[in-house]
């Protein structure tokens, strides 16, 4: 099972990306979650990355196709993976192809979040973060039981610094720009499938768990 989960910033991939993980027992890849921990350990990967990603930027394909094939030879990707927000352009869509083909995998299954611009921007304005484990919380829809502190850790919460309003509107021009095009690459290839994802989590989730089985 490759899974790729595609849609615009604040779509919902990461929530249902854990979702899939644990249902399915494959892991969730997050190549924004590698560069976030990365910026917060202060290498210089992450140094670099965290100042792209503060303006809304996309880390370059060369980094960004090294951190994956990387991380898809460690053991847990025997039995497939999903991955949340990779690919991102159409080098790294080719470079995946040539991973997957390489290794034996077959052919993934990308699946295009669809939520309306108000719905995203209410989404992002309402994240926090755990600043510890990186569990996900809504303000609006799935607020923590203690305001400010994460259920699972205790963790406090914190906002993304690329979830400012300047950096949004930048991060979903260049989605519509750099990442939408690759829906065509991928509908050419008869893997793509579209996911109303404006609806609550668990009916999102549901929906998704049918879409998977059904391919
Ligand atoms: P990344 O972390 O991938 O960010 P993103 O794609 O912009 O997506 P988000 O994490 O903002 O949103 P999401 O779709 O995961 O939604 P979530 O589940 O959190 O990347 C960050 C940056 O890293 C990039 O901008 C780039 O700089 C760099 N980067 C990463 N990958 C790269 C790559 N491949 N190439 C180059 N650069 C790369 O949900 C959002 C909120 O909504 C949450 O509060 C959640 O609780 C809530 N929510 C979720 N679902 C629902 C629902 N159904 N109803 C109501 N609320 C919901």
């Amino acid at each position: 099972m490759i899974l790729l989960l595609f849609g615009p910033p604040g779509c919902g991939k990461g929530t249902q990306a854990a979702f899939l993980a644990e249902h399915f027992h494959i892991p969730a890849i997050s190549t924004g979650e590698v560069f976030r921990a990365e910026c917060k350990a202060g290498t210089p990967l992450g140094k670099m990355a965290c100042q792209i990603m503060a303006k809304g930027g996309l880390v370059g394909d060369d980094i960004v196709n090294g951190v994956v094939a990387n991380r898809l030879t460690r053991p847990d990707c025997a039995g497939g993976f999903v991955f949340d927000g990779f690919p991102r352009t159409l080098p790294q869509a080719e470079q995946l192809d040539k991973i997957l083909e390489a290794r034996g995998f077959g052919k993934p299954q990308v699946v295009d979040f669809c939520v309306s611009p108000e719905e995203l921007v209410k989404r992002i304005s309402g994240r926090w973060m755990c600043s510890v484990g990186g569990e996900i919380y809504n303000i609006h829809e799935a607020p923590p039981k203690v305001a400010g502190i994460c259920d699972r850790d205790g963790g406090k919460l914190v906002q993304r610094a690329d979830d400012r309003p300047e950096a949004v509107k930048e991060r979903l021009v260049v989605y519509e720009r750099q990442t939408k095009p690759l829906t065509e690459y991928y509908r050419r290839r008869g893997v793509l499938d579209l996911l109303d994802a404006g609806a609550p989590v668990e009916e999102v989730s549901r929906a998704l768990e049918k879409l998977v089985k059904c391919s």
